[in-house]
């Protein structure tokens, strides 16, 4: 652990020569955009439920309109929020160096938005669809239902099974291909920027982890201490809309000097 202007300057220094970096984004990246996490969004009627029964196929299965109701509802969430300075920073770094992409835990598409162009979502994309029983891809417009409800899922067009949300529930595996590019990146990056995760949840945690025993340098950003902190070489205390900005700053001013 290093004083924070030390650790800034650390971090910028690494950023600045690196040829490929990796952004690790969880929550608290959405939080700051006022994007409640899973376990603070379930309030009201939510509250009674056990994840289990929002975010597994079991769940999907034994009661649809509950689980459709709950992602709807998570939906009008994220739609009346947007991304933050943080999540602009990223996109603006991406400018600034060889090589760049985001590996997030988080499925509000907000990298995306904010112009990040390579972005690997690890646990899918809340406003992307595909059908339960075959995973046929549902490229028509689903809109947000005006209700915090339960609400019924459309049917696929295809095959008739309901319509469920292409993110990644509780004892799903990972889109196939997604890990791998996220570990052989872990494995290359030169810098792994890790920013809003309490390092809790694999396999994210372990991109850290790999990353540093292959040799990068790891930089977190985090309002508080995670399960990762001991084991990265900066940690920079603070919110990511403040903090990704000034690591953007210092990179830009090395840039403009050297
Ligand atoms: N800036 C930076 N960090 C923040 C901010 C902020 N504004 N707000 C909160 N944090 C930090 C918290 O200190 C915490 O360490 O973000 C982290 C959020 O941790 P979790 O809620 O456990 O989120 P995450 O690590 O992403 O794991 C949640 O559950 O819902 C699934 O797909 C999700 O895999 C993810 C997991």
């Amino acid at each position: 652990m290093t004083g924070k202007s030390e650790g800034l300057e650390r971090a910028v220094e690494a950023i600045s020569v690196a040829d490929l970096i990796v952004v690790a984004t969880g929550a608290g990246m959405s939080k700051e955009s006022g994007i409640p996490t899973f376990r603070d969004a379930q309030e009201g009627l939510w509250a009674k439920y056990d994840p289990q029964q929002l975010a597994t196929r079991q769940g999907f299965r034994e009661d649809p309109a509950r689980v459709w109701g709950w992602y709807n509802y998570r939906r009008g969430l994220i739609a009346r929020t947007e991304p933050h300075a943080g999540h602009g920073s990223v996109a603006r770094l991406e400018t600034l160096v060889r090589e760049l992409v985001v590996v997030t835990q988080n499925i509000d598409g907000f990298h995306q938005q904010a112009g990040s162009t390579d972005v690997l979502e690890l646990h899918g994309n809340i406003n992307r669809f595909k059908c339960l029983d075959h995973d046929h891809p549902i490229e028509l417009d689903v809109p947000i239902a005006d209700c915090d409800g339960p609400l019924s899922p459309p049917g696929c067009p295809f095959c008739g099974s309901p319509v469920r949300p292409d993110v990644v529930w509780y004892g799903e595996m990972l889109p196939p291909g997604v890990l791998e590019r996220a570990e052989r990146l872990a494995r290359s990056c030169d810098v792994m920027l890790v920013v809003g995760t309490s390092g809790m949840v694999q396999p994210a945690a372990g991109l850290p982890l790999v990353a540093r025993s292959s040799g990068a340098t790891v930089v977190e950003v985090n309002t508080d201490p995670s399960h990762l902190t001991t084991q990265v070489d900066v940690f920079l205390q603070g919110r990511a809309g403040i903090v990704l900005p000034q690591i953007v700053a210092g990179v830009e001013r090395r840039k403009a000097s050297a």
